[in-house]
Formats: C-alpha cells, structure tokens, sequence
C-alpha cells in the first residue's frame, strides 16, 4: 500500500514537487499498488526502461481482450467518438498494427523534412524573441510560456501539417480539451468535452485530406494522403484523421511543457545559466537534454499488463535484474504507472541525479520513452527546443525570473501555467 503522503498525482503539492517522493519510492520495493488510482506504481529506472520494453504490456489490452475479460466497465457511448480517433493512432495500438501505422507515417514524416524544417523554426525563434523582447522593453514581467514556449510548438507543427494560419486558433482548444482525458480521475464532463472536440477536430481533417487530394501541396497531411508501404497499404481515412490529431496534440502539448520546465531549470540555476551563456556551441545540445530530463514534462505513461509479470526477483520472466530481490506478481488485466520522471532521478544511473548540469553527459534520460512507442517527434521536440533555448541565449542577455512559476494541475503532461520573467 502506499502511504498517503508519497504518491498524490491528484494533489497539487505533488504535483509541483514530485521529487521526493520519487525517492521516496524507489527506496521501496519495486512496484506498489496505489489504492487511489488502482496502479501498479513502478519508479526505479532500471525497471521502468524494462517495462517500456516489455511485449507483455501494452498501451491497450483490446487487441487480445475486451473489456470484460480485464475487468473493465463498458465504455460509455458519450466517449465513443473520443475513442474511436484516439485508437486509429499508432499511440494506442499495439504490433502489428502499430508496426504497420508507424512505418506509414515514418515514411511520411521523414528525419529529411524535420532537418528541412531547421531554418523555419530558427526564424520562428527570432520572431517570437522579437515579440518577447518588445513586451518586456519597459522592464515589465513577460510570460515566456504564452509569448515563446507555447506559440513556438504549435506555429511548427501546424505549417508542418499544412494547416492554414486562419485556422490555427482552432487547434489549441481542440487539443486541450482531449489531452485533459490522459490524466488520471478525468470526469464525465471531460469526456464529453473530449468526444465533441474529436468530432469537430476530425469533420475539420477530413475537409482539409479532401482538399489536400484535390489539390495535393508540399506538406506533411498531403503525405500522409499518399503514403503506401510495400503491398500497397494505405492509410485509412480514420487512421489519416488518428494520426493528425496524435501528431498535433503530441507535437505540441509535451514541447510547451518541456520549453516552459527546462528554462525554468535554466533559470533558477544561474550558475549553469551563466556557464552555458559562456559557450553555448559547446554545450547547447547537452543542455536541451538536461532540460528535458531535470523537469520532465511527461513523468508517467501508462501500461496493461497482458500477461501475468513478475516485477524485481529473478525468475522466469524477470524484469528486475541483478538489483532487486523483492519480487512482485502482477496479474493480467492490471495496470501500471511508470514513472519516467523518477526514472530520470534514479541515482543509480545519474550521478548527483538531482544537480542540474548542462554538461552532463552521457544523459540517457527517458522523458521521450523506450521501446516500440518511442517517441516518433524527439528529433523534432529536440530542434525546437534547441532553436528557443539558443535563441534566449543569443538575443536576450539579461534573461531572469521574475517571480516564482506555478504548476498546472496535470501530472501526464506537467508543465508551469506560466513562467514571468524580465528581459532587460
Ligand atoms: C519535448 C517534447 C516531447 C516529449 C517529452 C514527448 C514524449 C513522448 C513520450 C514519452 C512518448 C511515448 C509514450 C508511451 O510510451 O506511452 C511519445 C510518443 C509519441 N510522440 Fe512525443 N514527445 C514530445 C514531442 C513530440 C513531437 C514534437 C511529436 C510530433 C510532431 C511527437 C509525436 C509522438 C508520437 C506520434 C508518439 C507515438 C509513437 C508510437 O506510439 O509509436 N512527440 N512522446
């Protein structure tokens, strides 16, 4: 069981400050169930990465089993529309549809087009320090999250799905009413939110593929409408909408986040702040890394248990290795919260893990996942990320805070609702 005090991903004092209970948990054995959220809770790094991996866990059970047989209500006919575009994403499925959805899109979403996008987001940058830097001439306070974290993000993946400007104000709303269902306790109301705003969002997208096959433009969507793999395999219409609200939701909300909690790191670390403004060519690229690992954006993603695991111990089927004695059974049909943003504080694999260090190298933190479902955007989210943080460095000498930010309520995607800061 676990105590009340260590894991409260619904209370906001976790949520704002989760990392001593991490400790906390990784002290312990290698998972407990959490009561409140009927979860399996797994911290420690070497365990978390395995999971990731682990075929005997997906991020559904439905290819193998229904509702019922993993004990499961019926799902509500209000969250159908929700459900039915969120599953025609490769994110909630498993092989070999997912194979099949993740190579499609791969072939669309090409490493070339991300690096072909390099100068666009390093402009965009530009504008938006323009835009940062004239708001706060007067010495006033400026929201960096509204004026950089979240436009940047947003402005990319929508010119490069081939979304046109007048429409752009749309995306936001659609996507946080949706992102609201990943988090844990989402209520009735949420869901209905969720499902009008899919059915709108997904009206919109299969207007835009229409006029994008009539019209075909050099853009990600006009791709995705003609993409085909060896045997002629196309997407389906549900799975081209599936796959542009995944890669609009998730080529946005995760990165705001991440831009808003890394130079929030940055900044209330002046010592590595000042170090990185000393030569930034140097250190740049190992900085965006510990900005994602320091504060991470996504500190838990979830998993079903397919099949009968032992977590820790050293038997058959082990996930635990050579450090853990304390093995745990868990059954098919449960569920498990992996803990990246522990995993990334986990001393055994970081030294002095909570020291932010812009130099620290190797970083293999796991705020983009492992395993089949590794994040498809890293390349992307580490350009922007780049292109921001370099740009602040650049442009904005006399960067400072100027109060201390607070946290959103989510902790799926856990970001500041805001970060004040003076330019000059
Ligand atoms: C800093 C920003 C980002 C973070 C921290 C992040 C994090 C993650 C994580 C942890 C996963 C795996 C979830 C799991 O295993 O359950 C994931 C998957 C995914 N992400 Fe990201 N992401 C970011 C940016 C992006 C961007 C910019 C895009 C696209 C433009 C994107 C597209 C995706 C897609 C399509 C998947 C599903 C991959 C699959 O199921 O095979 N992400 N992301």
């Amino acid at each position: 069981m676990l105590g009340p005090v260590v894991y409260q991903p619904g209370s906001q004092r976790f949520v704002n400050d989760p990392y001593p209970a991490f400790d906390a948990l990784r002290a312990g054995p290698p998972t407990l169930y959490d009561e409140a959220t009927g979860q399996w809770v797994v911290s420690r790094y070497a365990l978390v990465d395995r999971l990731l991996r682990d075929r005997r866990l997906g991020r559904t059970y439905l290819h193998v089993a229904d509702n019922a047989e993993f004990g499961r209500p019926p799902e509500p006919a209000y969250l159908r529309p929700f459900w039915s575009t969120i599953r025609n994403g490769m994110l909630d499925r498993e092989p070999p549809d997912h194979t099949r959805l993740r190579r499609l899109v791969s072939a669309a979403f090409t490493a070339r087009r991300v690096q072909q996008l390099a100068p666009r987001i390093t402009a965009l940058a530009g504008e938006l320090i323009d835009e940062l830097l004239d708001a706060g001439s007067d010495g006033s306070p400026v929201d960096l999250v509204a004026v950089l974290a979240e436009p940047l993000p947003v402005t990319v993946i929508a010119e490069l799905l081939g979304v046109p400007e007048s429409d752009r104000s749309l995306l936001r709303p659609w996507s946080a009413v949706i992102c609201r269902m990943f988090e844990l306790g989402a209520d009735r109301a949420a869901g209905e939110a969720a499902s009008a705003a899919c059915a709108e969002f997904g009206d919109y997208l299969r207007r835009l593929a229409s006029a994008r096959r009539a019209a075909p433009a050099d853009d990600l969507l006009t791709a995705l409408t003609q993409v085909a793999d060896a045997d002629g395999g196309r997407l389906s219409e549900d799975e081209l909408v599936g796959t542009c609200v995944l890669l609009l939701n998730a080529g946005h909300e995760a990165t705001v986040n991440a831009t808003g909690n890394g130079v929030w790191a940055l900044l209330r670390h002046p010592d590595q702040h000042a170090r990185l403004r000393s030569d930034p060519a140097a250190l740049l690229s190992t900085a965006v890394e510990e900005m994602l690992r320091y504060d991470c954006a996504t500190p838990m993603f979830e998993r079903w248990v397919l099949t009968d695991i032992t977590i820790g111990g050293h038997t058959g089927g082990d996930t635990g290795g050579a450090e853990a004695v304390d093995a745990v059974e868990v059954r098919r049909g449960a569920e498990l919260a992996l803990l990246l943003g522990s995993a990334n504080r986990d001393p055994a694999v970081f030294a002095e893990p909570d020291r932010f260090d812009v130099s620290r190298s190797p970083n293999p933190h796991l705020t983009f996942g492992a395993g089949i479902h590794f994040c498809l955007g890293a390349p992307l989210a580490r350009l922007e990320l780049a292109a921001s943080t370099g740009a602040l460095l650049r442009r904005v000498p006399k960067l400072a805070a100027a109060a201390e930010p607070a946290y959103k309520s989510g902790f799926v995607v856990r970001g500041l609702r805001s970060l004040s800061v003076t330019v000059r």
